[in-house]
């Protein structure tokens, strides 16, 4: 039996919420070597930067670390975490175009060189913070369709990145190259292949400047499934990158991507516990021992959708799932459609792994789900 079937499996799931109690949060590492294979696999040109803000788990990046992967950076934190942990700093890259001057600093101390920028005042910083840093500018790019929407608060429009790039030369910085991200959640192939055309024209045109660019950062948005209705997108989105960058871009160009959801999202399952139940306005409320404060938070800051399981059969009705905190906006969802649930039953949610647990927070001092790892 491979590691994800344990999650479906009953048994597993109450032999461990026997030994650890609820609310859990299981990470399985067997599954994270899968993906972590697969998106090598399946795009070979690419080097993959794991996005630490997905799921900063101290498993999970001790594993990719392990595996020799680079890693996204956001914040002076993830930079120490990653080097702790066995990041390496030439396979880092500082990817949040807001940087504290005390991040920069931190970055320059450990060598940490590469960076992404989408202003000339976060320029300016960098200049005085890292002198000749090697930059990569920030593009705004389409977002249509994806789940999570980047191109409204990050990029600069395509047409001002050589000019910004010069700028850089100016302020005695290296520019590097060029980054994107379509949105997180990218469903719409057509996202990557316009990114990564205006990419190609930005390297072309920085060339007839004399500039030699040698970086393209596709970031981050590779899909994930989360029903069992949904086919996994991923393949076929792949396929076509790997034949865009082979036609828009020399062998000599480094590509490098940051994946964050794809890595950690199908390696975690949220298993717990219904504590209350109520009935109001003729409706079944469940209330779990996590919420929309803890690890479902995803509900709220990554507009996810999740598949809630449970393993009590009977006739199904509309209900509500709530969560444990004393705020009403605590609610999972109005409409699951659900056996009726008694105290003690486990509702279970898989592939919730990125942004989950990374976002979950104190309230009502209640702690985040205790976290496990499956090898
Ligand atoms: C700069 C950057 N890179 C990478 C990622 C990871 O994206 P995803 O989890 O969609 O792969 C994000 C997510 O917000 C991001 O902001």
């Amino acid at each position: 039996m491979d590691m994800k079937d344990k999650t479906v499996n009953e048994k597993f799931i109450r032999t461990i919420v026997k030994k650890h109690g609820t609310p859990l949060f299981v990470i399985f590492l067997n599954n994270l070597k899968e993906r972590a294979q697969n998106f090598r696999k399946l795009l070979p040109r690419v080097m993959p930067f794991y996005a630490v803000k997905a799921n900063p788990s101290t498993p999970i990046l001790k594993y990719l670390a392990k595996e020799g992967f680079g890693f996204d950076v956001a914040s002076r934190n993830e930079i120490e975490t990653v080097l702790k942990l066995g990041g390496k700093p030439e396979k880092m890259i500082f990817a949040n175009t807001i940087k504290t001057q005390e991040a920069l600093k931190i970055s320059q101390k450990n060598g940490i060189d590469l960076m992404t920028f989408d202003s000339e005042y976060e320029l300016a910083k960098i200049a005085k913070y890292y002198p000749g840093a090697r930059v990569l500018v920030r593009i705004k790019v389409p977002n249509v369709g994806s789940v999570v929407e980047l191109s409204l608060k990050f990029g600069v429009e395509p047409a001002d990145a050589v000019s910004l790039l010069i700028k850089a030369i100016k302020l005695g910085l290296k520019p590097a190259g060029v980054s994107f991200h379509v949105g997180s959640q990218c469903t719409e192939i057509a996202n990557f292949t316009e990114a990564l055309e205006l990419s190609s024209i930005i390297f072309k045109d920085a060339l007839l400047k004399k500039i030699h660019l040698e970086i393209l950062d596709i970031g981050g948005g590779f899909p994930i499934t989360h029903f069992d209705s949904e086919t996994d997108q991923f393949p076929a989105m792949a396929e076509k990158i790997s034949s865009e960058l082979d036609r828009l871009f020399d062998t000599n160009t480094t590509v490098i991507a940051e994946p964050g959801r794809y890595l950690a999202g199908p390696v975690c399952t949220l298993i717990t516990r219904v504590i209350g139940k109520s009935i109001r306005n003729n409706k079944h409320w469940y209330y779990l021992d996590d919420g929309v404060y803890g690890c479902l938070s995803g509900i709220v800051y990554d507009h996810c959708k999740y598949q809630f399981r449970v393993f009590r059969r009977g006739q199904t009705q509309i209900s509500t799932l709530a969560g444990p905190t004393c705020d009403s906006f605590d609610v999972i969802s109005f409409s699951e459609e659900l056996p009726e649930l008694e105290f003690g039953d486990i509702v279970y949610v898989e592939n919730i792994g990125a942004y989950s647990i990374a976002t979950a927070t104190h309230f009502n001092s209640i702690p985040p789900a205790k976290t496990i790892v499956v090898s």
